[in-house]
C-alpha cells in the first residue's frame, strides 16, 4: 500500500526564513499540476502546518490497527504534523531522541497510499535528527529555501553540506523574501539584501528554483490558513510557486529511475 515515488525534503539551515510557507505552496503547486501529494511536518518541536493548511485545532488523525495514523486531508493534501498528535498543554521541549523517534513513528505509521510526491516540511538546522530524518525518508531530493541574507545563506550552505554528505541530490535553492514591494507606492525594496540566492546557486551548481517577494498577501494567506496558491490562484505569486514545482518536477525526471524510492518496509514486533 506505501507507494511513495518521491520524497521531497524542503530544508533550511535558519528558521524562520519561510520554509513552512514555501513547503506549503510547493505541495499545492505540484498539487495543482495534477500530482497526489503528502505532507509531513517534521517540525517537531514548532510545527506550524495544522494552521497553514486551515485545519481546524483539536482535530485528530484517525487510527487504524492500533498501529497506524490515517493522514489528515487538507486542501487535497494528504498530511501529518506532531501538531495533530500532542494538545497545547503537551510541552515541547523533548529531546533530541524523543523529537527523532517521534518522526520516524509519523513518517512510517501514516498509512500514506499511494502519493508521487512527499513534501516533508523539515525542522530548521543540520543536526542529528534532520540527518538521520533524510536517511530514513530516502529522501530523493532536498529543496533549500533561503532569505538572500548573509547569515541565512550561510545556514543553507551547511544545508546543502549536510545533504551532499549523504548523497541526497539537491534539487535546487528557493530564495525566499527576495524584495519588498510596497503596496503603497510599489517601491521595491530588498529588506534582506540581494543576490543570496543567485549566489548560493551559482557557488553550488543547483538552480534557482525561484524567488519569492517578502509579500503582506503572502504571510497574510498562509497564516490564515489559505495559502497563496490556494488563496489566490492566478496572482504572480503563485505563477512562481508553480514555476518551482515544475522545476523541481524536472529536476526529479532527470535524475530518472534513481530518484524513485520505494518507500522502507515497515516491521512491527511486540518487543
Ligand atoms: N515571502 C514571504 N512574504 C511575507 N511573509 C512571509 C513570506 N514567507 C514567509 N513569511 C512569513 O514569515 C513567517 C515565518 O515563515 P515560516 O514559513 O513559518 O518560516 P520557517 O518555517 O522557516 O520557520 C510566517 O509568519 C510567514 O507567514
Ligand atoms: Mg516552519
Ligand atoms: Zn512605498
Amino acid at each position: 500500500m506505501n507507494a511513495i515515488k518521491h520524497i521531497i525534503a524542503v530544508a533550511s539551515g535558519k528558521g524562520g526564513v519561510g520554509k513552512s510557507t514555501t513547503a506549503v505552496n510547493l505541495a499545492l503547486a505540484l498539487k495543482a499540476r495534477g500530482a497526489a501529494v503528502g505532507l509531513l511536518d517534521a517540525d517537531v518541536y514548532g510545527p506550524s502546518q495544522q494552521t497553514m493548511l486551515g485545519v481546524a485545532p483539536g482535530t485528530r488523525p484517525e487510527q487504524q490497527g492500533g498501529q497506524y495514523l490515517l493522514p489528515v486531508m487538507a486542501l487535497g493534501l494528504k498530511t501529518m504534523s506532531m501538531g495533530y498528535l500532542v494538545t497545547e498543554r503537551t510541552p515541547m521541549v523533548w529531546r533530541g531522541p524523543m523529537a527523532g523517534g517521534a518522526l520516524t513513528q509519523m513518517l512510517e505509521q501514516t498509512l500514506w497510499g499511494e502519493l508521487d510526491y512527499l513534501v516533508i516540511d523539515m525542522p530548521p538546522g543540520t543536526g542529528d535528527i534532520q540527518l538521520t530524518l533524510s536517511q530514513k525518508a530516502r529522501v530523493a531530493g532536498a529543496v533549500i529555501v533561503t532569505t538572500p541574507q548573509d547569515i541565512a545563506v550561510q545556514d543553507a550552505q551547511k544545508g546543502i553540506e549536510m545533504f551532499r554528505k549523504v548523497d541526497i541530490p539537491i534539487l535546487g535553492v528557493i530564495e525566499n523574501m527576495a524584495v519588498h514591494i510596497c503596496t503603497q507606492c510599489g517601491h521595491q525594496e530588498h529588506v534582506f539584501g540581494e543576490h543570496g540566492g543567485e549566489r548560493i546557486a551559482r557557488d553550488y551548481g543547483v538552480s534557482l528554483l525561484a524567488s519569492l517577494p517578502l509579500a503582506l498577501s503572502i504571510r497574510e494567506q498562509t497564516d490564515s490558513g489559505r495559502p497563496t496558491v490556494i488563496a489566490e490562484p492566478d496572482s504572480a505569486v503563485t505563477a512562481l510557486y508553480l514555476a518551482a514545482a515544475d522545476a523541481v518536477q524536472a529536476a526529479l525526471a532527470g535524475l530518472g529511475d534513481d530518484a524513485v524510492q520505494p518507500f522502507p518496509q515497515i516491521q512491527i514486533s511486540d518487543d
